[in-house]
């Protein structure tokens, strides 16, 4: 029997723990110097499946790329409002508990969990995460959108590697 996929929180964060400044903006993290793409097309090749926030794809549409960026994977977008599905995403607003396990016994790659932080709160509340790659931009926020929310829960973690990409550290992590 193949072994269970797993949900991962693949993620670039701030010293601080903030996700985006305070006007969602990235810039900060566009101008480390990294190596390479910082390791995502490696990661990229270990996902199908990828969920995000509505948030975090009103973001990603604001950027007016020339394609989506995530064509190619079944692309699932949580939201509490009702937004019509399109050729790249499906709106969902099921139990996350049961979506994730749903997702999770299906045949299949890993799950790409993309953020933003509101939505990931949901999930390590009902310890869904499997593991998280945290990559660490040399950048002190002061004030953001968090990566992690305060919320009901603790999570116990085992340090899988770590690695630096020039001025980026990636955390690797599996939640005990
Ligand atoms: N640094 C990075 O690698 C990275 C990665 C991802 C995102 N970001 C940034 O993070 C920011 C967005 O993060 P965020 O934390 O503010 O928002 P988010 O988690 O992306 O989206 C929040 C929205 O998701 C929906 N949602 C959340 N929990 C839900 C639940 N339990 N059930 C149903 N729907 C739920 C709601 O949508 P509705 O309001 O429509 O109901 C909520 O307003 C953006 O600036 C983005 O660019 C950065």
């Amino acid at each position: 029997m193949s072994k269970q996929r797993k949900l991962v929180l693949f993620i670039a964060t701030s010293l601080d723990g903030y996700i985006a400044a305070i006007d969602d903006s990235l810039e900060w993290l566009f101008q480390v110097e990294g190596e390479g793409d910082n390791g995502y097309s490696e990661f990229y090749g270990t996902v199908d499946t990828v969920i995000m926030g509505r948030r975090t794809y009103d973001w990603l549409l604001a950027q007016e790329l020339e394609e989506f960026p995530y064509k190619n994977k079944a692309c699932y977008v949580y939201t509490r409002s009702s937004r019509e599905d399109n050729e790249n995403v499906t709106f969902v607003n099921e139990n996350i508990f049961q979506f994730a396990n749903k997702l999770k016994a299906q045949e299949g790659k890993n799950i790409w969990l993309v953020g933003g932080g509101e939505l990931l709160q949901s999930f390590i509340e009902e310890k869904l995460v499997d593991e998280l790659i945290i990559t660490i931009a040399p950048t002190i926020l002061g004030e953001g959108i968090p990566l992690f929310k305060k919320g009901d829960y603790q999570l116990n973690l085992s340090l899988k590697s770590t690695r630096t990409f020039n001025q980026f550290v990636e955390l690797h992590y599996e939640v005990k």
